[in-house]
């Protein structure tokens, strides 16, 4: 059996600063590639550097700039190495990008500027977006909607919205996929849209170091995690885990196209 983490932060100091055990651990865990997301400037270097020195352990790179972070590009333009970054061969998505408006930290029109941004450089360079939506949904899905984003595809990523917003992504061309919060106790209504998104178009992550699956919830999260989010989805699909992981592995491979 072989997984995927389709998203994750070995660019952040909690995994960065123990990254040989951190991929040894991954690695033990059949967790075979991994996708390292930038949410700003220096964390997209450090993706990409990341992805250039691990290819062995199958790590690659998205490039972008976070919501959060949308308050560092005046005029929400993206920084000018990320031209140059996208073209690597290693950087297989832009993201992550997207709007939050839990958090704010950054002004929502700044958000929107700096989304569309990231939707045009994807459609110069024909690479998928990675998204990051909380508590903005239906903007941001308009806005994908509105700038021809399935054209390139994309994934939502760490998905928490209600069935009829992944539908729309579905609709979009894009991929849904799950992280930890699934396997929470509470999280009835996520496992219920976990069971019925079309077994081709979902993918599976941490999101680590942020938000342990069950049954690590509360410690730092690692890419070996990612086989309990797995096994939750497998569970409520009825399917056998190999079943999913397999699907999942092909799946991360159509859209990131490195191969199978
Ligand atoms: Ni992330």
């Amino acid at each position: 059996m072989k997984y995927i983490d389709s998203h994750c932060h070995l660019n952040m100091d909690e995994l960065a600063g123990n990254l040989g055990a951190v991929l040894r651990s991954a690695r033990e865990s059949n967790v075979l590639r991994l996708l390292v997301a930038g949410f700003d400037e220096p964390s997209s270097a450090k993706a990409l550097a990341l992805a250039k020195s691990h290819v062995a352990e199958g790590v690659f790179a998205a490039v972008g700039i976070h919501p959060h972070d949308a308050k560092t590009c005046p005029l929400g333009r993206l920084p000018e190495n990320m031209s140059a970054w996208v073209r690597d061969e290693r950087v297989v998505a832009i993201g992550e990008t997207g709007l939050d408006y839990h958090y704010d930290l950054s002004p929502r029109e700044l958000q929107r500027e700096c989304f569309r941004q990231h939707i045009a450089l994807a459609a110069r360079t024909a690479k998928p977006l990675v998204v990051h939506v909380r508590e903005a949904y239906d903007e941001a899905l308009g806005i994908l909607r509105e700038n021809a984003a399935g054209k390139n595809g994309g994934v939502i990523h760490c998905f928490a919205g209600e069935w009829r917003h992944a539908v729309e992504s579905l609709d979009l061309g894009f991929f849904v996929s799950f992280a930890g919060p699934v396997t929470f106790p509470r999280s009835t209504v996520l496992r219920e849209v976990a069971a019925r998104v079309p077994l081709d178009r979902l993918l599976c992550e941490t999101d680590s170091p942020y938000l342990a699956p069950q049954p690590w919830r509360g410690k730092p999260n690692q890419p070996a995690y990612v086989s309990a989010v797995y096994e939750t989805i497998a569970e409520v699909r009825k399917i056998p885990v190999e079943t999913l992981a397999e699907q999942v592995w092909q799946n991360a491979a159509r859209l990131f196209g490195w191969g199978v």
